[in-house]
């Protein structure tokens, strides 16, 4: 029988909880298909970080990277300072392992409601594919207060571009900047990505977003580069939208999207803004992905640390991640048998968790899903 070692980082907040699920469902996909799972859980989160003062550790790093997909349920804690985990962790990770596609799927399944008046399952369907390791993530930038000489201020000026009188000798005329980068590889890969998943999955179109009417220098190679690359795909046909006119169709016509490229801040914005026309947090999944080496699977969702050991979040995003990655390990129809439960579990609505409005718990969610897997 095949078998698959998988990492596991189950994390804080309702990421256990919401792990525990997922891999029980998967376990059930892999008792129908004949393929094992070995799941090697790492403790990394708040609270071996409050314990050990490590967040993650370069060997770890080391060592995760020998696997092809690693499990993650959520990151986050209100002992902790915001920001400390999410980019000493998940953030690491992505940027170690060179994961550049966010892979989010927005789709809304029959019996979840979206709060977009007159649109169904058939109008959001679409698939995000964020660039995940550029633009404004790649942390260049500084705050800058009071310039010693005249030289430095000089050179401030002419370096930051500061189009207004700033009094950088007192803590006053303080300047803080952030930068973001795109490189052409970069660019060509997350498209190159984008169309391939396009070609794979029977999607006609492929959409880059950017701000390439302001941001001109970043976007204007953006859309060169996607020009460039759509002439290897015939077939698929193309479209490039600002971000703001995006964030407006998502809502007055999602139906017009298939498959999205987004630089990663827009990614990340309007991937949240998806997963709520979609009908929520609670289900929407997200793959990190790099195809030639390590990718990483979780739910979009942060720890919710107020719902954390009350066994009521919903674990559909973290299922539905969990098939993202079984997908990743090249099973694609048992992935296919991971969405079709979720489907089926949701379209007879029985078993609903309360962000879907219902009083089913965690774990009652988890065993609907897992038992319609074996009677798939
Ligand atoms: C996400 C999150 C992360 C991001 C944070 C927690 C670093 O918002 O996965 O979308 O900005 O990418
Ligand atoms: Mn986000």
């Amino acid at each position: 029988m095949a078998a698959y070692k998988v990492p596991v980082i189950p994390g804080d907040g309702i990421g256990p909880e919401v792990i525990r699920e997922g891999k029980k469902v998967l376990e059930a996909v892999g008792e129908v298909d004949g393929f094992d799972l070995k799941w090697i859980d790492y403790p990394f989160g708040a609270d071996h970080y409050l314990s050990t003062g490590e967040l993650i550790s370069e060997d770890s790093l080391k060592e995760l990277k020998k696997y092809k997909v690693v499990y993650l349920g959520a990151l986050g804690d209100p002992r902790v300072e915001p920001g400390v985990l999410e980019l000493g962790i998940l953030l690491k990770f992505r940027f170690y392992m060179d994961e550049y596609v966010n892979l989010r799927p927005v789709k809304l399944y029959e019996g979840v409601k979206t709060p977009l008046a007159d649109k169904g399952p058939k109008d959001i369907d679409f698939i995000v594919v964020r660039e995940n390791t550029e633009d404004f993530y790649v942390g260049i930038g500084s705050r800058v207060k009071a310039a010693k000489s005249k030289q430095t201020l000089d050179l401030i000026r002419e370096t930051y571009h500061l189009r207004f009188d700033v009094d950088l000798q007192s803590d006053a005329g303080e300047v803080a900047y952030q930068i973001g980068v795109i490189t052409r590889q970069g660019a060509k890969r997350v498209f190159k990505y984008a169309f391939d998943y396009a070609k794979n999955h029977g999607r006609k179109k492929v959409t880059a977003v950017d701000k390439a009417n302001v941001l001109t220098h970043m976007y204007s190679m953006w859309r060169e580069v996607f020009q460039e690359v759509a002439k290897g795909y015939s077939g698929i046909s193309t479209d490039m939208a600002f971000v703001d006119a995006t964030s407006m169709w998502f809502v007055k016509n999602p139906e017009w999207f298939e498959v999205v490229v987004m630089p990663n801040l827009f990614g990340d914005i309007l991937s949240d803004l998806g997963a709520m026309i979609q009908g929520g947090l609670g289900i929407a999944p997200g793959g990190n992905i790099n195809p030639d080496g390590t990718s990483m699977f979780e739910p979009i969702h942060g720890s919710a640390p107020k719902y954390k050991g009350k066994n009521v979040a919903d674990p559909i995003a973290t299922i539905l991640a969990g098939g993202l990655l079984l997908e990743q390990l090249g099973l694609r129809s048992s992935a296919e048998k991971v969405e079709g439960a979720v489907q089926a579990v949701l379209k007879t609505g029985k078993v609903r968790t309360q962000d879907l409005g219902g009083k089913s718990s965690t774990s009652q969610m988890g065993d609907a899903i897992a038992k319609r897997v074996r009677e798939l």
